[in-house]
C-alpha cells in the first residue's frame, strides 16, 4: 500500500484529519510539542493535555499530585507549577511524575483529535524516529497519515510547517504519496534546512517569545533528531511508545 501523507494548518482542523480515518502527527514546536516531549523524556509518567483551564484546574482538584503547566499568552497561568518552557522539565522536577498541560494552541489541536486511534505527537527533536514509526505503523493498519498543525492563536505558523516538511523529507520515495500542502512543506524545509534555527527565529510566534524572554526555548526546540521518543496520545493521556529506549542529547544551545 502507497501511503497518501495529508496536512492541516490549524488545530481545528484536526477533525478532518480524524474524519478521515489517519495516523495524526501534531506538530507544536513552539513550543507545547517540544514540552511534551521533553517531559516524558525526563521522565514524567504521562502528560494529560487539556484543552482549557478550567479542565486543567478541575483534574487538579482531583488528582492533587498531579503537576500543572501551560500557558495563556505566553506565561504560567496562576497557581501552576510550571509555564510551557521545555526547559523548565528537568528529571529533578518532573520524573515519576503527572502533569496537566493546558496550552493556547497545541494542546488544543491534541484534544480535538480524541477520537482519532493513532495520534503521535511530533517535533523537530524526534523526526527520524517519528517518520519511521509512523509509516511501519500505518502500513500495519492499512492507513494513511495526515500532519495537524497547531498554528498560533487559530493561525497558519511557519515552523510548524516547516517542521512537518523536515518529516516529509524522511519518508522513503515509493513508500508514500504526498498532498499538495506536504510538498510545499516540503520544498520549504528544503530551502531553508541549512539556516533552520535563523528561519524558525524568523517566525512570527518566535518574534513573540524572544520579546517574552523564551529565546533558550526557541534554540532548544530548532534541535534535529536529537532522541528517539514517541510520544503517543490515548484516552486523554499521552505517554511514551517506546519508554525504554529514550535518552536526549544534550541541547548543545
Ligand atoms: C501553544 O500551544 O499555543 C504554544 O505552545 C504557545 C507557547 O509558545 O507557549
Amino acid at each position: 500500500m502507497v501511503i497518501k501523507v495529508d496536512l492541516e494548518l490549524r488545530a481545528r482542523d484536526a477533525d478532518r484529519a480524524v474524519e478521515r480515518g489517519d495516523l495524526i502527527i501534531v506538530i507544536d514546536v513552539l513550543r507545547s510539542g517540544t514540552s511534551i516531549i521533553n517531559a516524558l523524556v525526563n521522565g514524567a509518567k504521562a502528560v494529560i493535555p487539556t484543552k482549557t483551564l478550567k479542565e486543567a484546574y478541575k483534574i487538579k482538584r482531583h488528582y492533587p499530585s498531579y503537576l500543572l503547566a501551560g500557558e495563556r499568552r505566553g506565561h504560567k497561568p496562576r497557581g501552576f507549577d510550571f509555564g510551557n518552557s521545555p526547559i523548565e522539565f528537568t528529571s529533578e522536577k518532573i520524573c515519576g511524575k503527572k502533569m496537566i498541560l493546558t496550552t493556547t494552541s497545541g494542546t488544543m489541536a491534541i484534544t480535538r483529535s480524541w477520537d482519532a486511534e493513532l495520534v503521535f505527537v511530533g517535533t523537530f527533536l524526534n523526526i527520524g524516529a517519528l517518520v519511521k514509526k509512523a509509516v511501519e505503523v500505518a502500513e500495519k493498519k492499512s492507513v494513511n497519515v495526515s500532519f495537524v498543525l497547531a498554528g498560533d492563536k487559530g493561525h497558519f505558523s511557519l515552523e510548524d510547517f516547516i517542521c512537518a516538511g523536515a518529516m516529509t523529507y524522511r519518508f522513503k520515495e515509493g513508500e508514500v504519496c504526498f498532498s499538495d500542502k506536504v510538498q510545499a512543506a516540503l520544498l520549504t524545509f528544503k530551502q531553508v534546512r541549512n539556516n533552520l534555527s535563523k528561519s524558525i527565529m524568523n517566525a512570527e510566534h518566535a518574534k513573540h517569545l524572544i520579546k517574552l524572554g523564551f529565546k533558550r526555548d526557541i534554540e532548544f526546540s530548532s534541535q534535529l533528531d536529537i532522541c528517539k521518543a514517541i510520544p503517543f496520545y490515548k484516552n486523554g493521556k499521552i505517554t511514551l511508545l517506546n519508554p525504554n529506549n529514550e535518552h536526549i542529547q544534550r541541547s548543545t544551545t
